[in-house]
């Protein structure tokens, strides 16, 4: 089909899951609320629920976690939900699907299911007659090294083809990080600094104050590297560092992505500090024994022409002194040192945060008043807001609704981010122990040092 026709049903399986509940059913009101979403929303999950316990869940899900009821909206999308309860095992199930959608050619299923079902879900609803002319989204994790990430391609592939598969990486859909890409192409004072002759690193902090918050199970099979580097902030440093794309033309501009992460070296085990907090073992669902990292130190190098040999430092880890994600691009200093100072090495920088607001700024020297000429730091702030009120889910399940890949992470760049991160999966190296709210282990400081330091992101009150 051709990428652009709108879905004419959305069928959601995993209807009653966590996501549904904390992300997916906001979204979906909201949608409704735009007029964006008028087609007929099947749930499907395994649950023994009816259509109305169904709604009162929804309604619990989108009171708590999405913002609150928008009484109007909610029960228009309540007209237009349908439930169909059954095994992911069972034919009937799909067959019943089959019912629901009626005359609908061009559905699109929302597979918000753990990955080991996206194959037989897929094989049903091609046996059912519910994939033709149809698209998928696909939930995070995309496999969990680079061979399962194949298989499950192949998976798909046997029943959708590339163009009708959309893998979801929430990342994408943020405002902030498309501010990345938007504030680097959309003004011409920044492409001559934009490369290794003026940038002398990149870090990447994404620090989360909480814990695995009930996920210990996911979180114990996924990890740090796995659950946020590989897929998030990769994209991250896509957007950011990648050439200028031919932003109307979704193939093209997913190109230039590729393109990118085909030049990122694969990491190698000095390349990386894994560290777990204390008390990550205690918590339900986590093996006793458990290796896995909570937290993830990792240095790259893109080996192109515009980057070669600028270091890239991405840090994620939960349990950290805030919560916020944060981009530092630093500038090389000032040829000579006309003013007997000291500088620090990035005192001039770039700073993108991406959480908990969006804000660019420009970091600089500024002569601070008074006789002499020693300076004292500002920033220029470009942007400065709280996030949109829509939501990254929102604003990927009405593209592609509207059939809109070019925030969908394709095959190839899945599969050259898995390859980067391929062979430091695991315990290649040790997970050290770390504090509670602090910034890791300490061997993160010892082995994998950005000159300069760690910049933590710049957080007004820290929450
Ligand atoms: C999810 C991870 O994909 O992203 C979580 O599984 C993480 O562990 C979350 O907390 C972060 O997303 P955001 O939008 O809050 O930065």
């Amino acid at each position: 089909m051709a990428t652009r026709t709108p879905a004419d049903a959305f069928v959601f399986f995993g209807a009653t899951g966590d996501l549904a509940h904390k992300k997916t059913f906001a979204a979906l009101q909201a949608l409704v609320r735009r007029g964006v979403l008028t087609v007929p929303i099947i749930g499907v999950a395994k649950s023994g629920m009816t259509l109305d316990q169904l709604k009162d869940r929804a309604r619990d899900g989108i009171t708590r976690f999405g913002g609150g009821v928008d009484e109007d909206a909610f029960a228009k999308m309540c007209q237009l939900l349908r439930y169909v309860d059954g095994d992911y095992a069972d034919p009937a199930t799909f067959a019943n699907v089959r019912k629901e959608l009626g005359a609908s050619q061009h559905p699109l299923h929302y597979l918000a299911i753990p990955p080991v079902l996206f194959g037989p879900v897929s094989s049903h609803l091609a046996s059912a007659g519910c994939a033709e002319g149809a698209r998928v989204i696909v939930e995070k994790p995309f496999g969990r090294d680079r061979k399962s990430a194949i298989a499950l391609n192949a998976l798909l592939h046997a029943v959708f083809d590339e163009s009708s598969i959309f893998r979801i990486d929430h990342y994408l859909g943020k405002e902030a990080v498309q501010n990345t890409l938007y504030f680097r192409f959309a003004n011409a004072f920044l492409e001559p600094l934009w490369n290794r002759q003026y940038v002398n690193q990149i870090q990447i902090t994404m620090a989360e104050s909480f814990g695995v918050e009930g996920r210990g199970k996911f979180y114990d099979e996924t990890g740090a590297l796995r659950d946020v580097i590989q897929n998030h902030l990769m994209q991250v440093i896509g957007f950011l560092c990648m050439e200028a794309p031919n932003w109307e033309d979704t193939e093209r501009t997913r190109d230039e992505q590729v393109k990118l992460f085909r030049a990122v070296r694969s990491l190698e085990p000095t390349d990386i500090v894994r560290g777990q907090f204390r008390g990550y073992l205690q918590e339900p669902g986590v093996s006793p024994k458990s290796t896995t990292e909570t937290y993830a130190a990792v240095r790259l190098q893109i080996d192109n022409w515009r980057w070669s040999g600028v270091p890239i430092y991405v840090r994620a880890g939960k349990h950290m002194p805030v919560s916020g994600t944060e981009v530092r691009v630093g500038f090389h200093r000032p040829p000579q040192v006309v003013f007997r100072e000291p500088v620090p090495p990035s005192h001039n920088f770039l700073r993108f945060q991406i959480n908990p607001r969006i804000e660019i700024g420009l970091n600089a020297q500024v002569k601070a008043d008074g006789e002499r000429m020693v300076g004292e730091q500002i920033e220029l702030l470009a942007i400065d807001q709280q996030p949109d009120e829509m939501t990254p889910y929102e604003r990927l399940i009405g593209d592609a609704l509207r059939g809109d890949g070019t925030l969908f992470a394709r095959q190839d760049s899945v599969d050259e981010c898995w390859r980067i991160v391929d062979s430091v999966l695991g315990n290649v190296v040790p997970a050290y122990p770390y504090e509670p709210g602090t910034w890791g282990p300490e061997a993160a400081n010892d082995g994998l040092l950005p000159s300069g330091g760690w910049h933590s992101p710049r957080i007004a009150s820290p929450q």
